[in-house]
């Protein structure tokens, strides 16, 4: 694993959007695997303006989602799907048949699970996977426990997940129990992984996954150690525990 430090939220959204952006250049149909949550808007808005400013095109990238809550609808302003369109595909040039995100209101949510895998295997692979790290240490919505093999499931939500996500919510019973995930194996799959991580409230997690050389499904990012392409840009705060 690469380890690269940045200064701060800011310098860490440019150095990611700079990853992407040559990727998208050199490659112009790649496929991008992307996150949600607070840590890649910063890295969505310069993706964003490199795209007004220099017109870069994701009219032949396809795009990717991690996951999506179980139960809300798409349209809903709380769905990861609302959350890309906003922050991300409202802006740029990515055609809509181009966008892949988990349906978590599928009536057969296992039919949806091995769907996602598929249109994800028939695919040439991931090209750049961006993850966010939850403070449990999970990887997309895999939460301690879970399996190194696993693919696209449903998982239960871990409370410490549950209420790190309830500033997105009007109230902590409004965050929904469970969410449909691409798995650990899946995520693996990728050919470069770039793991998003800033601010104090990760620095914890960061001490325990880089201060020791162990592998565990308790730590689920651990996984990554076991990926040959994978960088771990991070802010000093975040990065502030272990030297
Ligand atoms: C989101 C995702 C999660 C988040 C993680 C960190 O699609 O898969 O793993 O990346 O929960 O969330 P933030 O960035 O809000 O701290």
């Amino acid at each position: 694993m690469k380890i690269l430090e940045a200064k701060n939220y800011h310098e860490m959204s440019s150095i990611a959007a700079s990853m992407i952006i040559e990727k998208v250049r050199f490659k112009p149909d790649a496929n991008l695997g992307l996150a949600t949550g607070g840590t890649p808007i910063g890295l969505y808005q310069e993706l964003i303006r490199d795209y007004r400013s220099n017109g870069t095109s994701y009219e032949k990238v396809c795009t990717y989602n991690l996951d999506e809550y179980v139960g809300i609808d798409s349209e809903d302003t709380n769905s990861y799907r609302y959350f890309m369109e906003e922050n991300l595909f409202a802006y740029i040039n990515v055609p809509e048949s181009h966008i892949h995100i988990p349906d978590g209101t599928a009536e057969d949510l296992e039919a949806e699970c091995n769907r996602y895998d598929l249109e994800l295997s028939r695919e040439k692979g991931i090209d750049i996977q961006i993850l966010g790290i939850g403070s449990n240490g999970h990887i997309g919505f895999n939460e301690p426990g879970t399996s190194f093999s696993s693919h696209t499931h449903i998982i239960e939500l871990a409370e410490i997940t549950r209420k790190a996500n309830a500033r997105f919510f009007q109230r902590l019973e409004d965050v929904p129990t469970h969410a449909i995930t691409m798995g650990i194996a899946s995520i693996l799959k990728a050919k470069q992984i770039i793991l998003l991580v800033s601010g104090l409230d990760k620095a914890e997690v960061m001490k325990q996954l880089l201060t020791t050389d162990e592998v565990n499904e308790q730590l689920p990012a651990s996984a990554l150690k076991n990926h040959h392409n994978v960088t771990i840009l991070a802010d000093e705060e975040a990065l502030s525990l272990i030297k």
